[in-house]
Parts: C-alpha cells; structure tokens; sequence
C-alpha cells in the first residue's frame, strides 16, 4: 500500500531515494528501508521504524555509496512494523534484495514449501517469500534473473509491485506489477532510470514516464533501453508518456485535497478490502478471525460496539448486519461512555473496537477495561500493527489504506464492508442466514464497488447542488433504518469540514421535535433510496416541504415520485437494503466536501481536530 523508490544511472542514488520517500510520505507507513550497491560490490541496507527521518539517521554516517539503490515506505499487512520486517528483503544467497508493495494472498503456503526445501526467513513478511521464490526459481531453473521473476510470479497470488536488485547486476533495477502502481521514468538516452509508485519522486529529474500495467514485468539497465515484457515473455512496446509533473498535485493523485483522493479512491480501495476474502470462485467467505474464535462468536451472550465519531456510525450499521443474519443481540456505545458507566461486561461477551486509526484513546481504554473482565476483544481496525489491533485478541483489518484527510472517508465504508462480511460469514456458520440471502448479499458485495464508481462519476452534479449551501447556517439530515447511520455520517461530515451546524436524526423522529425549527431557512438532506421504508420517508418528505422546508434528496435511480416534489435530487443505483449505506454515504461524503470547497476551506485539516484522538 506504500512507497516504493529505485534508482540507476550516473548519480549518487541515496539522496535520489530519500527524496522520494519523503516525497511518498503522504500515503502514510510505519517503517522505511533503503538499499545501495556502491563500488565495492556489496549490498548496504538501512532500516528503520516510523518516519523516514529515523531511516535517514541511521544511515547517516554509514556508507550508502553507490549509484543503483531500492527503497521503501511500508504499510504492514503480513508482520508487525517493525525494523526486521521492514524493506529492502535479502534473499538466502544475500544476493537479490526486493522492496514489494501490496499483499501476496498465498504467501502462507509458498512459506510452507519453501521451508521444506531448506529455505528460512528472518521475517514475517509475505514480500520476503516472494523474493525467496524468486531465488528459489533461478537457482532451481538456472535461468536469467528476469524470466526467474516472471516464473515465480506466475505461483503469486495478489496485488504487488515490486523492483529488485541482484549484487551481481550493477546496473540494473527489475520491477513488475500486478494491481500496485508503478511508474518509470526514463532519463536522457537511457542514462538513468527512476522507479516510483507514482510520479511524484520523479518529477524535477525526468518528464518521460512510463506506467508499468499489470502482468508486465521491466528491465531498467542504464544506458540501455528499457525492456518491458508480459508473464508469457512477449516483449511489449515502450510507451512512454512526456508529463509535466506538478508535484504538489501529484502527492494527492491529481485531486486538490487528499479527502477528495480517498472518496474517489473508494471503489479500489473496497476491491482491495474484499480481495482474498471474499472468494468468487466458490462463493466462500473467508475470515480467519471467524474461522479461528468461531465457537467464542457463535455462542456469544451478546456483542458490545465501541467506538468513536464515524467508527462509531459504522457500529451502527454493524449492529443492523449482524442482528440481521446472525441474530446475536448487538449493543452499540460510545467508548468514552462506556468506559466510565461501570459496564455490565464479562465472559461470554464479545467486545468490537471499531476504529481507523486504531489509536483512538477512548476506544483502546474500553476494551481494555472489557478485556480486565473477561470480554473477548474483536477489533476493526484499518491501521495494521496500531495500539487497538495489538490490544485485541483477533479482529479483521479493513485494508483501505492511509487515510490522511482528518474527515473519516474511505475507512467508513471500508468498515461497513467488514460489517457486511463478518454478518454473512459468521450467519452461515450459525445457520442463521439461508443460502438465497448469503447469495444475493455475495453478489451484491461484488457490484458495490462499480455502484459507487457511477455516482463518484456524478460529482459535478452534487457540486452543483452543494455552491447553493456554502452560506447556510444548519442543515438538517434525516433517514431511516439502514439510512438513519448515515444521515448522522453526512451531518458529521459537513460539521466537521464545513463549521456548518448539521443535525442527523431517524426520519420518524422528526415530528417529535425538530420539525419546529423547519422553515426556508432550514435545508433538510433526506435520505429517500428505496430501504424498506420509502412510503413512509416520502410522508416525512411532505411534512417537511409543506412547512416550506429546503429539501435534497437521496433517491434511487429511476425515482419518479421524490421529482414531482422535489427539485435538488440525487440519484444513487438500486442495491439490496442491508448494503444500502455502502451507496447512500457517497453522496453525503461529495455534498460535505464541495460545500466546503465552496467556502474556502482546509478541507483536509479542519480547526481544532486531529486525524487521531490520543487524548481523552
Ligand atoms: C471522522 O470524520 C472523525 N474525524 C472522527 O469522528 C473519527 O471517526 C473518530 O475520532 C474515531 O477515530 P478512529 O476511527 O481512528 O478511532
Ligand atoms: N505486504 C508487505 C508487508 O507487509 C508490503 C506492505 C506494503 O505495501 O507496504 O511487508
């Protein structure tokens, strides 16, 4: 998920390398590594924990000589982030050595054969047995180093991008990929060449940029032209591209702010959620959390959320999945309240911690006060190797990738897709959920991602709608059922970026108060995609616009009763109910973010708040 940075040409490659890493450090890591070959032949490899500056005092006064070098920013998924298993890897003959981003899927039982014949592993990473097999390959075969990579990853299941150097090779940097970017840039006559992630370590050297696509594998020897070349060994035309890099955008993959990256990220990012879980081929779903504490989950008195903020919010849509097809009961609180009201908590009890950063202070003092009585600790958690993943006994990662944007985005529905997974799986161990629904929810998971392409492909509409709102003093969200979750989503999310004062409230309880405040001054966003309640929504609607309330609203593609009454509509695609926040959240992220926008604001980092909540 992180940074990768190469280097081989005619100049010094080390501060070529931490230029790049810094220039990498938005996407967010735990630890960083960087690898030279000087003149004497021999590999140098530094490695350190958090920031890249601890890499860069490290190495300082070392020897880091030399003009071809790899180098690495992680996001731990296999192994904790720590200094042993950080990049760059070395092979068993210390001869290769490989910086990898992604997640190999099969990792566990390549390991398993690798150690049969004789291999061993200094790390817990999944990157090290593929550079192992890649050793493995070439000595086996005694082939070239480049058909070695392409044979052992044709055994690789997952998402990768990789480039590796051989001490053997001076001069020369492979690389491949497989659904992880990867971008080359070629310098004057073929001099020199830079890898990347993405462009932004390049720019200021070199214009001419080639995007590696999956399946392709590059060589990059200096003062020869570049080689690019399918898994079948079929040379491919270098198409390089010239692009003007402005490096300020590119940090942010081309969009202005990094909360308008990871809203437009989500479609990717929710495949890379699901991949190797939910299982296509044999309608399967596989957590190892389920499979590992199945008897604790199944028999469970009941589940206990805490949570924070959007995490929070999730909760509550996990509690409406899980309560659906597992029929365990479900009680959601806000971890700093449950902390202090003397819980009613012990064995039998599963306790979820549902957080992004998975340093939220609250949250990791309630489970720990759950675990003190006995509570099984279940965590859900995007930061891999973070205080609550580490203070939980088994969980599930969400695997969306660093959020950087303080307003929680992309881990939302990341979270929300955990839910839905966790609900399914667990409800067929149960037999609480019969095959036609598990199907139907199975499908309907795989669509989800397209789904929400289609309506981030509508965003100019929402920014329409939205330059009327940037002067509004309240706003007013309203949904029901699954919807009601997020309607406070969409109501925070505005509060949070756009110092709008915004309410989130069930539909139903309208009339039971906040109906007095409505009036011309007072635009109220409904929530009116079809979910099991829509004649009821669309009275709520009514009361609203015949008491000349301002009203947006949610409705599903090819809704035609919400346009009669209404005229700033957004149209979202059909889904089943359970999934329905997965959608309806999308436009409430894009209304937020253009409103904001509209008012000038700093979208990514809001007064007063802070991407993790350490203190109490
Ligand atoms: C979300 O937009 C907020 N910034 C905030 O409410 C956040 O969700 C909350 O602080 C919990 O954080 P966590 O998920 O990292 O635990
Ligand atoms: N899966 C690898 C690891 O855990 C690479 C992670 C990354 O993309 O940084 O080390």
């Amino acid at each position: 998920m992180c940074g990768i940075v190469g280097y081989t040409g005619y100049r010094e490659a080390y501060p070529i390398l931490i230029k790049g890493l810094h220039r990498l450090e938005y996407r967010g890591y735990d630890s960083a590594g960087v690898a030279t070959l000087g003149e004497d032949g021999k590999l140098k490899i530094y490695k350190a924990v958090g920031k890249v500056v601890n890499l860069e005092q490290q190495a300082e006064g070392n020897d880091h000589s030399g003009t071809l070098g790899i180098a690495h920013t992680r996001w731990a998924t296999h192994g904790a982030p720590n200094e042993r298993n950080a990049h760059p890897h070395l092979s068993q003959s210390g001869k290769l050595t490989l910086v990898h981003n992604g997640i190999i899927e099969n990792a566990g039982i390549l390991r398993q054969q690798l150690s049969s014949k004789g291999y061993t592993f200094k790390s817990d990473t999944d990157s090290e047995v593929m550079l192992q097999l890649i050793e493995y390959t070439r000595e086996k075969h005694k082939r070239d180093l480049a058909s070695s990579v392409r044979a052992a990853l044709k055994k690789i299941i997952g998402a990768y991008a990789i480039a590796l150097i051989d001490e053997d090779s001076p001069d020369t940097i492979i690389v491949a990929r497989k659904s992880s970017p990867l971008a080359i840039g070629i310098g004057e006559n073929n001099s020199e060449y830079f890898i990347a992630s993405d462009a932004s370590p390049i720019a200021g050297y070199t214009n001419r940029i080639v995007y590696l696509e999956d399946d392709q594998i590059a060589v990059c020897r200096r003062g020869e032209e570049l080689q690019i070349m399918d898994f079948n060994a079929m040379r491919v035309e270098v198409d390089a591209k010239e692009i003007d890099l402005d490096v300020s955008m590119l940090d942010k993959g081309g969009f202005p702010h990094f909360m308008a990256r990871e809203i437009f990220d989500q479609p990717a990012v929710l495949r890379e959620c699901m991949r190797g879980r939910l299982l296509t081929a044999h309608r399967r779903i596989v957590l190892s959390a389920v499979s590992g504490h199945r008897e604790d989950l199944i028999g469970a008195r009941r589940f206990i959320m805490v949570s924070c903020g959007t995490s929070w919010h999730a909760a509550l849509i996990g509690k409406q999945l899980i309560e659906e097809y597992c029929r365990i009961p479900v009680e959601v609180a806000y971890a700093s309240e449950f902390r202090y009201s003397n819980p009613v908590v012990g064995p039998g009890d599963v306790v979820f911690a549902i957080s992004q950063s998975g340093e939220t202070a609250d949250t990791l003092s309630a489970i720990q006060l759950a675990k003190e009585r006995g509570a099984l600790i279940f965590g859900i958690v995007n930061a891999v190797g973070s205080s609550i993943a580490r203070a939980s006994d088994t969980g599930v990662y969400i695997h969306v990738g660093p959020e950087i944007g303080v307003a929680s985005t992309k881990a939302f529905t990341g979270q929300t897709t955990v839910f839905a997974m966790l609900a399914l799986a667990l409800g067929r161990e149960k037999g609480t959920v019969d095959e036609k629904t598990y199907e139907a929810v199975f499908s309907e998971l795989e669509n989800i991602p397209n789904k929400i392409q289609s309506i981030l492909d509508r965003s100019d509409e929402i920014k329409a709608i939205a330059s009327a709102y940037a002067g509004k003093r309240n706003v007013l969200y309203l949904g029901r059922g699954m919807n009601y979750p997020v309607a406070l989503e969409g109501a925070l999310k505005l509060k949070e970026i756009s110092y709008i004062h915004a309410e989130g409230y069930p539909a139903a309880e309208m009339k039971h108060g906040p109906i007095a405040l409505i009036d011309e001054d007072m635009p109220v966003v409904f929530l009116a995609n079809s979910c099991g309640q829509y004649e009821k929504i669309l009275s709520n609607m009514q009361e609203v616009i015949s008491r000349g309330g301002d009203v947006i609203a949610v409705v599903t593609e090819g809704d035609t009763r919400v346009k009669e009454i209404v005229d700033k509509v957004i149209e979202i695609p059909d889904t089943i109910d359970s999934l329905v926040p997965l959608l309806s959240v999308i436009p409430m992220q894009l209304l937020a973010y253009h409103i904001a926008v509209a008012k000038g604001l700093d979208v990514d980092q809001p007064r007063n708040l802070a991407k993790s909540v350490t203190v109490e």
